[in-house]
């Protein structure tokens, strides 16, 4: 049997850690790519190079040619400029909208079937650049985010509480940016949820460092935004499409009509197994969450209006 092919666009920071997951987990061989020159065969050799330390038979190469990337089951497109201190996510948008469209044209055009996970901010947009410029159906175009946020949340509730990560669980909805929605209700420990377990000024903070997650990462670092957490959470998404696992993961889809959306990416869960979305996941909202939501999707659907024509 021909073991999947995943290419990641963007050798940087998120895309190289991402092929290391993904190669290292023997899940898949890996193509590299990226438009600096020696840059993703570099990457792409040194972690070959590790396959027979850490024992995994994946293949992993590095090009600055798109040939290389045909008949991939996955794209993860991680191409573009990071956040700098001071600059929000939506300062990115139109560099990251001139280079998504373009690498995702080329790819999409030699990996007509793959699945496309994207990356690369402002995620919600780049969403829609992606679709657009692939001309795939919206089964074959997810967004990373809620995922990573999630996580995020997870990590701050299981701190707070003293418990493992392993048996906390959270769901954030909306658009990946300061509107986005943790819901502290559907968010649980061992099935109890936190807003029975924490007072309501805790649960607070905790969600207000959520929505602030990542800006917190880059006044750290100065120089880049997160990689790690972003990168296991892309993982987690190739996983679960290509294991065929029908993972329940908050992903940004093309909403038609639920969660009353219609023609927007939005965060919200999902049923990913191998052909991508399989069923957008419906929960209900309070009226407090509701308007939280539609906040969050407001605030996509302005920033989504300012792309470039
Ligand atoms: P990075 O700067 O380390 O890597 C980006 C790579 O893209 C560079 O190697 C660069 O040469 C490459 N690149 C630029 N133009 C290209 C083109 N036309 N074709 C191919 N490659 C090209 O950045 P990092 O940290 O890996 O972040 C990548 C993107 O992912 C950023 O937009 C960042 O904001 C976003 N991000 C999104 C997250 C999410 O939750 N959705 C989480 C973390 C990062
Ligand atoms: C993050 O949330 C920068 O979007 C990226 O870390």
């Amino acid at each position: 049997m021909a073991r999947n092919k995943v290419t990641v666009i963007g050798a940087g920071n998120v895309g190289a850690t991402t092929a290391q997951r993904i190669a290292e987990a023997g899940l898949a061989d890996v193509v590299l790519v990226d438009i600096v020159d020696g840059l993703p065969q570099g990457k792409g050799l040194d972690l070959a190079e590790a396959a027979p330390v850490v024992g995994h038979d994946a293949a992993v190469v590095g090009t600055n040619d798109y040939a290389d990337t045909a008949g991939s089951d996955i794209i993860v497109v991680t191409s573009g400029i990071p956040r700098k201190p001071g600059m929000s996510r939506d300062d990115l948008i139109a560099t990251n909208a001139g280079i998504v469209g373009n690498v995702v044209k080329a790819a999409a055009a030699v990996s007509p079937d793959a699945v496309l996970i994207v990356v690369t901010n402002p995620l919600d947009v780049m969403c829609h650049v992606a679709k657009d410029a692939s001309g795939f159906p919206r089964e074959r175009v997810l967004g990373m985010a809620g995922v990573l946020d999630s996580a995020r949340f997870r990590t701050f509730i299981a701190r707070e509480l003293g418990v493992s990560v392993e048996d906390v669980h959270a769901f954030v909805l909306g658009g990946h940016g300061d509107t986005m929605v943790p819901l502290s209700r559907y968010s649980t420990v061992a099935g109890v949820p936190i807003t029975e377990l924490l007072p309501a000024d805790r649960v607070k903070a905790l969600e207000e460092r959520t929505a602030n997650g990542g800006a917190e990462i880059v006044a750290l670092l100065k120089t880049g935004s997160a990689f790690y957490a972003p990168a296991a959470s892309t993982f987690e998404m190739v996983d679960a499409i290509l294991r065929d696992r029908k993972r329940v993961l908050p992903c940004a889809t093309f909403l038609q009509g639920e969660f009353g959306v219609d023609g927007l990416f939005v965060g919200v869960p999902v049923v990913l197994g191998r052909k991508g979305l399989e069923r957008v996941f419906e929960i209900e909202l309070t009226s407090e969450e509701r308007a939280a939501f539609d906040k969050s999707v407001d605030a996509v659907r302005e920033l989504v209006a300012a792309l470039p024509a």
